[in-house]
């Protein structure tokens, strides 16, 4: 049977839904067809994320779901990004059906392989992938785009698989990605989000991260410039001027502290203690008044005491974050952290999360709630899930806003009052 259709599900973060945009990218040049069922689908593509134990469990989930898709019909599973990298042929043990399994760089070698060219393995995990800044990914939304500015990582917080399954940091060129973003102009996008694991370790001959937020808010069309995600220990003045200074540039940070102990931030190896994020927190919001920041926090890794949880506590209910994302930690085999006990016990670890959770859901309902009243510059991106008849749009800080309006108002950034809020979501009336 010859494969035409071709249907991909994204696990992981937004580097896997930019990858899988690239990947469809390749496979519509080549001429393949994404369909949305997986009946009409002869090629179902997985791309999937590593970065803790429940993340892969779901997709062995989802692999063992989709045994019956093939029943001998000659269709095709194919397993890619971080979980095939990190497995290898190791995933057939527990998915025998898996057809090809290829790494993060490799992915891209799919169309090959389909064309079942001779000398082209149906199993490959190796690094590099040259000229990816040549594909325009294809894109989810009509008016917000990813453009993937640097892969890898080099950091090796001790917790943390990506540097294993993404490979050694690599920036695209400058040009290439000022020339994607002028492309998306031009297609009538209207965000664009950079994204690298690191975006403050950019470098292309000497260009940093400041300097080619600099270049795009002033050689590009684009209405709105973000970006994730920054480390702290590499946020320089430079960009925080840059921010402040080029309106463009959205205000938003995402801005992973991870814990609020710096016993316990040393032992991750993320070579900053917390006076020293709450320095940057403190220029920053001197800076850009009204910056909305989120972050990554991580509880429960080893050696973890409850007094160290607190500080993790205090300082969350200190710098009053936005929003935040909030993980339990998890062992990954092979990283730094592996070696260390992991003892705090899991109901603990499972409590301490929860506690973290009502904490930050408190902060963000009244940081929604401080909204209330204000006029938002709102990107109004499609209609609501729940109800066709209202449009949703995203504000400047990137919270969702809800509001009654003309399907005209579509793909346009206008001004929206805020009338409430919950912890989530906010609900507004157009002002013209
Ligand atoms: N490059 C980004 C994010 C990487 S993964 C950064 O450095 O911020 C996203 C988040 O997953 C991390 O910020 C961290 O909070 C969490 N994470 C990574 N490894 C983890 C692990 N082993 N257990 C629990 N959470 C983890
Ligand atoms: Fe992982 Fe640290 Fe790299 Fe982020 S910076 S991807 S947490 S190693
Ligand atoms: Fe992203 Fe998960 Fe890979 S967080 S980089 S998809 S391990």
């Amino acid at each position: 049977m010859g494969i035409k259709n071709y249907k991909i599900i994204t696990f992981g973060c937004q580097m896997n839904l930019a990858d899988s945009g690239a990947l469809a990218a390749v496979l519509d040049s080549r001429g393949y067809t994404p369909v949305e069922s997986l009946d009409e689908a002869d090629l179902v593509i997985i791309n999937t994320c590593s970065v803790r134990q429940k993340a892969e469990e779901r997709v062995f989930g989802r692999l063992g779901e989709l045994r019956p898709f093939k029943n001998g019909t000659g269709k095709k599973i194919a397993v890619v990004g971080c979980m095939a990298q990190r497995l290898g042929d190791r995933i057939l043990e527990r998915a025998p059906h898996v057809d090809y399994i290829l790494g993060t760089d490799r992915m891209f070698d799919l169309p090959e392989i389909l064309d079942d060219r001779p000398g082209i393995p149906r199993i490959n995990t190796e690094f590099g992938h040259e000229g990816l800044g040549e594909i325009l990914p294809a894109r989810d939304s009509k008016y917000s785009a990813f453009v993937t500015i640097s892969r890898g990582c080099d950091n090796y917080c001790s917790y943390c698989i990506v540097p294993y399954v993404r490979g050694r940091e690599r920036s695209l060129k400058r040009g290439k990605i000022i020339d994607q973003a002028r492309a998306f102009a031009a297609e009538g996008v209207l965000e664009i989000t950079l994204l690298g694991q690191n975006v403050n370790s950019y470098r292309d001959d000497g260009h940093d991260f400041a300097a080619l937020m600099k270049d795009l808010a002033l050689q590009t069309d684009i209405a709105r410039i973000r970006f994730m995600t920054s480390h702290p220990k590499d946020l320089s003045e430079r960009l925080i001027e840059v921010m402040a200074s080029e309106p463009r540039i959205m205000p938003h940070l995402h801005l992973p502290l991870q814990s609020g102990s710096d016993i316990i931030l040393e032992r991750m190896g993320r070579l900053y203690t917390l006076e020293h994020y709450l320095g940057l927190v403190e220029k920053l919001r001197a800076a850009i008044p009204d910056l909305s920041l989120t972050t990554d926090l991580i509880v429960g890794f080893p050696g973890e005491t409850e007094a160290d949880f607190e500080k993790t506590l205090e300082a969350v209910r200190l710098i009053k974050y936005d929003s935040a994302f909030m993980f339990r930690y998890s062992i990954r085999e092979g990283t730094a952290a592996a070696k260390f006990i992991d003892d705090v016990p899991e109901p603990e670890k499972i409590a301490r999360l929860m506690k973290l959770i009502d904490t930050q859901k408190e902060i963000s309902y009244a940081r929604n709630q401080a909204e209330i009243g204000a006029v938002r510059q709102t990107l109004v991106d499609g209609r609501s899930r729940r109800n066709q008849m209202i449009l949703k749009g995203k504000t400047e800080k990137n919270i969702t806003v809800l509001m009654a309006g003309e399907p005209t108002h579509i793909g346009t950034i206008r001004p929206v009052k805020i009338t409430s809020a919950d912890s989530w979501t906010l609900h507004g009336e157009f002002q013209g």
